[in-house]
């Protein structure tokens, strides 16, 4: 097999970011009056305190095209210089089409294509490092990664114990080339493994087993966890795969200045932290104010933490999800 040799390759650095929650918020005190739960479980078991919800008549590509136009205008670059742009997520608008396509449309993006990609939470880090090569074998100059979700679509209100998790929103990166060595994403150590499918799945709707009404009045259509199963494989899978990104990098604690973790559960990011030894002040969180949005907590976090970040600092993602699919990826922030 032919190789492209790392040496001539340029990195794929991260030049912008930007992120969108919608307004309406879903507050803990919310649920209460919609099932039996309260706020003091639902922040002791997953330190959640309230997530967003998108309007009806909006979805994800309308999360990807504010990400979309937002990252143009900070950068001030012409939307089309933009090649490519990769949408993870597990809930696009439609089944048929994907919603990259549309969010290159609604944001003017003239020559850009797109496609989606579902690897449910870890959505994110394949895309990121599928969009990175990209960039590094010298095919594109300017790539646009988002990781977006509209999950309340998905969510019975009658489980408690799975529709207080979830909320909506998203965010993104752009990709550009660097000759700096130094900077940019380096390395990612992705998994995945088909025996989660049991264990964390919206049943039908697909095309093994399409909607009717059986299905609908048996709440198939709505996302199904085993949150004790996925609890324990998620903490094992992050600690594992950030240890071994490490290693392989040769990285001690003290280079990493932030570890970004899917915010799945406050809990299994402090497990996380706790196993490889990180303190937490440096660990990226917002869950309690937006909860789990799948593949969009991560460039979430990279956002709303952009201020705090600098040049040069070593970072982690880590992630966790359906499938099960889970990864650590380094990279070194660029700007
Ligand atoms: N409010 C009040 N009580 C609740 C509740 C709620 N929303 N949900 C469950 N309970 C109750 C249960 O009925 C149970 O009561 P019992 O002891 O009388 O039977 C008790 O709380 C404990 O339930 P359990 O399911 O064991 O709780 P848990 O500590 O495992 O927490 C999750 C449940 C879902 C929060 C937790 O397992 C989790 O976060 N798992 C990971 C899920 C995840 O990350 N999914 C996305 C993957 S990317």
């Amino acid at each position: 097999m032919p190789r492209f040799n790392e040496d001539l390759m340029t990195k794929a650095i991260i030049t912008a970011v930007s992120g969108y929650v919608p307004d309406e918020i879903l507050s803990n005190a919310d649920l209460e009056k919609m099932m039996d739960t309260n706020d003091e479980w639902i922040q002791s078991r997953t330190g959640i305190r309230e997530r967003r919800v998108m309007p009806d008549d909006r979805a994800v590509s309308y999360i990807g095209a504010q990400v979309v136009k937002d990252i143009i205008e900070k950068r001030n670059i012409d939307p089309s210089s933009i090649d490519l742009v990769i949408c993870a997520t597990c809930t696009a608008d439609y089944i048929l089409p994907d919603s990259a396509n549309t969010i290159c449309y609604m944001a003017g993006l003239s020559k850009a294509y797109g496609f989606d990609l579902n690897a449910a939470c870890s959505g994110f880090l394949y895309a990121l490092f599928t969009g990175a090569q990209f960039i590094k074998t010298g095919v594109y100059k300017r790539v646009i990664v988002i990781g977006a979700e509209k999950l309340t679509s998905y969510m019975n209100y009658e489980d408690r114990t799975t529709s207080i998790i979830f909320g909506d929103g998203g965010g993104g990166v752009l990709l550009e080339a660097s000759e700096d060595e130094q900077l940019g994403i380096i390395d990612a150590v992705l998994r995945g493994d088909g025996e989660g499918k049991d264990f964390l799945r919206i049943n039908a709707g697909g095309s093994l087993k399409p909607l009717n009404q059986e299905r609908m009045d048996g709440r198939e259509h709505y996302v199904y966890q085993d949150g004790k199963k996925i609890f324990k494989r998620a903490v094992n899978g992050m600690a594992t795969t950030i240890k071994e990104v490490m290693a392989r990098n040769h990285l001690t604690n003290d280079d990493i200045r932030w570890i970004v973790p899917h915010q799945a559960n406050l809990r299994i990011i402090n497990s996380v932290a706790s196993l490889v030894d990180f303190p937490m002040e440096r660990v990226m969180t917002n869950i309690d104010r937006f909860g789990n949005t799948s593949a969009g907590t991560i460039p979430l976090c990279l956002w709303e933490y952009e201020d705090q970040l600098k040049k040069g600092d070593g970072v982690i993602l880590t992630a966790f999800g359906g499938g099960f699919t889970w990864g650590s990826l380094y990279l070194k922030w660029a700007y």
